[in-house]
């Protein structure tokens, strides 16, 4: 008797997930962002609509991954809690991460990174980058020199910020990669805007993933750029504990640096988001302080502006789709999954989950201090094996931004949203309409 599929959504439910969930994400930019989508998706409310879309398609159908009605393509959506878990824990196989099209948006600027590997060496180039980025470790052993770097840039941006009476999402943004590039390659890299330039016109082009051909010539630059970095090794930075850490075959540890890079472009948006929240949030901003007015620990422990990050990025998750690709097909309860089945995670749907979680559209930092959303999935740094290996630094270099930033300064919403704590947030932050009046703290 041939295996019992899983339930499959009819043509219309294929089609409002396609153009209501799928189209929104991508038009804003799955490598990085497009302003102006971001701006017309807030205007529009498309990802709080996005979320209504999948929550009506669920209704409709039993729990369990659901197949989309498409000519080519398999692809299912994740729609059960407990599924997300069993998708996340059983990654890299028989739930790779190296989708198709992944594979096609990131080989514009890394095609040997781990995000799209498979088989021994994607272990190789993961063991990698956990040591070098030190996964497992809330204080990356390296803060030392990372702290000084986000403090020191972010005193220079306030003074420039202070005398000119505003703080665009530009100036900090700008401020930001100067951060980024100190820690991905030393000081000496602080004003390298060529590298960034280079590596953010290949990840336009990887927004259009199968739809552009990559530009090898700038693609062997960009690695031969990166190259020289990794034999330069400047103390104190992730190269210099790159270029050290030991390495399987097939590490291309050269692959490995533009996710760091990439990734860090989305850590800043998380931190001015947080800003943006804290400065709309007086109860939380009062938190803040206090804790920060009681470090003893140098800005290396600071669990409420931790929490305070997760929580802007639960709101407004810089991934909203986690993207797997079955390796072999999969029984599940109520059918199989074939294999080479694209599954789509949108973790929105879980995040803004109002029927399960209390203020799903509110910002409440304490959930993440205590046990109270546990078994719900909440991940927008991912799970399991595959889970993001730069949670831990991320949170360091984003909660220390933040500590400097509210410290000796007061801050309020001059352009751009006005987020009010006693109304639900919206489901899109469009931080690049943001600037902040800025003035030393009285
Ligand atoms: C706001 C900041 C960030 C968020 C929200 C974030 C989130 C994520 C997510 C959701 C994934 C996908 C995991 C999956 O497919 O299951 C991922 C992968 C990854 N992230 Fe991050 N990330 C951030 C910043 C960083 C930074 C700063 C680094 C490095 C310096 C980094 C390194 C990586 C790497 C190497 C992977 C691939 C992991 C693998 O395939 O095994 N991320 N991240």
């Amino acid at each position: 008797m041939p295996a019992q599929a899983l339930p499959t959504a009819s043509a219309l439910d294929t089609a409002r997930l396609l153009l209501g969930v799928l189209l929104p994400t991508v038009a804003e930019g799955p490598v990085i962002k497009r302003p102006r989508a971001v701006g017309l998706a807030a205007r529009l409310e498309l990802d709080s609509k996005a979320v209504a879309i999948v929550r009506k398609v669920h209704g409709k159908y039993p729990d369990g991954p659901l197949m989309l009605k498409l000519p080519i393509r398999k692809q299912a959506v994740v729609l059960a809690p407990e599924d997300v878990e069993t998708v996340l824990a059983q990654s890299p196989d028989p739930f790779s991460p190296a989708s198709s099209e992944k594979k096609a948006a990131l080989s514009h600027f890394q095609p040997s990174n781990v995000l799209i590997s498979q088989g021994p060496v994607r272990t190789v180039r993961r063991v990698l980058h956990e040591q070098v980025l030190d996964t497992d470790h809330p204080v990356h052993r390296l803060a030392d020199a990372f702290v000084p770097v986000v403090e020191d840039e972010i005193q220079e941006l306030l003074v420039d910020a202070v005398r000119a009476g505003s703080l665009p999402w530009d100036d900090f943004a700008d401020a930001w990669h100067r951060v980024m590039r100190r820690v991905v390659f030393g000081d000496h890299a602080a004003d390298d805007t060529g590298l960034t330039m280079m590596l953010d016109r290949l990840r336009k082009d990887g927004n259009w993933a199968f739809l552009k051909p990559v530009r090898k010539r700038t693609r062997a630059r960009l690695n031969e750029r990166i190259r020289d970095e990794l034999a330069r090794a400047e103390p104190g930075s992730l190269a210099a504990a790159l270029a050290a850490a030991p390495k399987g075959d097939g590490a291309e540890p050269a692959d490995q640096v533009p996710q760091w890079l990439f990734a860090l472009d989305n850590t800043g948006m998380a931190a001015f988001r947080a800003l943006a929240v804290l400065v709309t949030h007086p109860e939380a901003m009062a938190a803040a302080r206090r804790e920060i007015d009681g470090d003893t620990s140098g800005r290396r422990h600071l669990p409420y502006l931790r929490a305070c990050v997760l929580e802007v990025l639960r709101l407004w998750p810089t991934t909203p789709m986690i993207l797997r690709q079955t390796t072999q097909p999969v029984q599940w309860a109520r059918g199989l999954m074939p294999a080479g089945c694209g599954v789509l995670i949108y973790t929105p749907y879980f995040h803004r989950d109002d029927r399960h979680l209390r203020s799903a559209h509110n910002f409440s930092p304490e959930r993440w201090l205590t046990d109270e959303d546990d078994g719900w999935p909440l991940v927008p740094f991912s799970d399991g094996p595959v889970v993001c290996p730069g949670k831990q630094l991320v949170l360091l270099l984003t909660s220390t931004a933040l500590a400097s930033l509210v410290s000796g300064h007061d801050f309020e919403v001059q352009e751009g949203p006005r987020l009010d704590p006693a109304r639900p947030l919206p489901g899109t932050m469009d931080n690049y309409s943001v600037t902040l009046g800025v003035s030393l703290r009285a």
